[in-house]
Parts: structure tokens; C-alpha cells; sequence
């Protein structure tokens, strides 16, 4: 038997009241859509310009809306749905129909902290490459990627890299590597100035960062990565199956 402790409904804030009035309302408008202002809201439901302000910002946070400078704020497209699997971004976007393409935005060679060194299984200060790439889907920016890779196995990878769009391609190539399974974490994050320009959004505002940390056949560590993406624009999707 399950007890139900919560039975009683916590006092609601104001501005959630006003915040479930207006999912009600974007559930029956087509994505484009304008919203009224904040100042016809805060008349029509006779409430404070701060609690209709607080309930449009998650509803943005969230996904739902968007705001557009000067213009207004609009029904959201809906989320982009991104299978995890142990492919390539470039893979992944081609899958959901998309042409991936990179910009490297830096890449380093550098000594290894304690932290990258263990996931990389190599000694504390021993070289790594660290390559942070813009992944864009159709030319929209959509992650930004910062990988970790040991230099003594992967010798020049930084010149390849800056050649071919794929790291997962000049592993194969180039390295004869291939990532057979990895350990992948999704937690959020608040994104910084620098995320923010990047993925063309405001600083703070929600990301998943997704972390992966992949092998090969021998069980041997590639890569360990960070992924940055929009938590407004993207809904991860695992298939789980039983008996796995
Ligand atoms: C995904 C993974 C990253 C990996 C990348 C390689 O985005 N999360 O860990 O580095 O794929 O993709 P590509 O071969 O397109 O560079």
C-alpha cells in the first residue's frame, strides 16, 4: 500500500495561478502566436506587474514562450526530441533529419587536472587536448561541446580537428578508435555569458549540460566531454528496454 502524505494541495503562489492560466491559454494557440502584454495581463487577471512578470519568465525558462526584443512574446516552437545513443552529433542530427556542421572555437593542448587525468586513465599532468567546438544543426547553433582526449594516444589530433567537422570521424580515420559505449549524465545548469552569446540566449537561463565519459572495446577511455544545450529547446529521449 502506497500512503498518500501529500493529500493536501500545498497553498498555491499567486503568480503559479497566473502562470497555469496562461499554459491554458498557449495550449490553444498554434506556436507563433502572440501573447498579450504584460500590462494587459497584470488588468485582465488584476494582479501585480512582478507576479505576471515571474509567471512569463519560467513559462520562457521552460520552453513555452519566447521572447522577442521590442516585438512581444510568442507561443514557442515546439522542443527538438534528440535520441541519446552512442553515435556522433554529426550522426544524431542526421538521423532527426538535420546537416550537422562545427565551428572549433578553441583548442588546446594542456596538462591534465586530477579529475580529467582519472576519467582519461593517465598520470595527473600528463598532456590532453582540450577541444571546445559550436555544434550547429541546419546552421542553427545548438551545443557547445568541450572535449577532453589524451594527446599521447591521439598525436596531432588538434590538426585534424581542424580540418574535418566530426571528432568521431577522425577517431575512426585517423586513430582507427571507436567509441563502443559510454556513461552519460544530463544535469542543469544556468548558462553563462559566454554559453548565452553562443546559443543565442539570455545569460541564466536553463541548459543541459549532458556529460559524456566514452570507452572502446577494450573498455579503454576516449573522450570526456561536456555538451551544453538550450533546456528550452531540447527534450533528450532514451530508450529503455527491460532486462538491460
Ligand atoms: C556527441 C557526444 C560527444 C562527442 C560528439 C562527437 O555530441 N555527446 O561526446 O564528442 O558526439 O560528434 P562528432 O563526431 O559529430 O564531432
Amino acid at each position: 500500500m502506497v500512503l498518500d502524505v501529500n493529500r493536501q494541495a500545498p497553498r498555491e503562489p499567486k503568480y503559479y495561478q497566473v502562470k497555469r492560466h496562461l499554459l491554458q491559454l498557449i495550449d490553444t494557440l498554434p506556436p507563433g502566436s502572440l501573447v498579450p502584454t504584460e500590462r494587459v495581463l497584470t488588468v485582465e487577471l488584476g494582479t501585480s506587474r512582478t507576479t505576471v512578470r515571474q509567471a512569463l519568465s519560467e513559462l520562457v525558462g521552460e520552453g513555452r514562450l519566447v521572447r522577442r526584443q521590442g516585438s512581444g512574446t510568442y507561443v514557442a516552437e515546439p522542443k527538438i526530441a534528440w535520441l541519446l545513443h552512442m553515435t556522433s552529433f554529426t550522426e544524431q542530427a542526421a538521423a532527426a533529419g538535420y546537416s550537422a556542421s562545427t565551428q572549433l572555437l578553441d583548442a588546446v593542448r594542456e596538462r591534465a587536472s586530477d579529475d580529467i587525468a582519472a576519467r582519461l586513465a593517465i598520470k595527473p599532468g600528463a598532456a590532453v587536448y582540450c577541444i571546445e567546438r559550436l555544434r550547429l544543426a541546419d546552421g542553427t547553433p545548438m551545443a557547445v561541446e568541450t572535449s577532453y582526449l589524451s594527446a599521447a594516444r591521439f598525436p596531432g589530433l588538434i590538426g585534424h580537428v581542424r580540418k574535418t567537422s566530426s571528432l568521431y570521424q577522425v577517431l575512426a580515420d585517423v586513430y582507427d578508435t571507436k567509441p563502443v559505449n559510454a556513461d552519460e549524465t544530463i544535469e542543469t545548469a544556468a548558462a553563462s555569458p559566454r554559453e548565452a552569446e553562443l546559443l543565442n540566449t539570455d545569460t541564466g537561463s536553463p541548459m543541459l549540460v549532458l556529460g559524456r565519459h566514452s570507452f572502446d572495446a577494450e573498455g579503454e577511455p576516449i573522450e570526456w566531454v561536456h555538451s551544453w544545450y538550450r533546456g528550452d529547446r531540447y527534450v533528450f529521449v532514451a530508450k529503455l528496454a527491460a532486462g538491460h
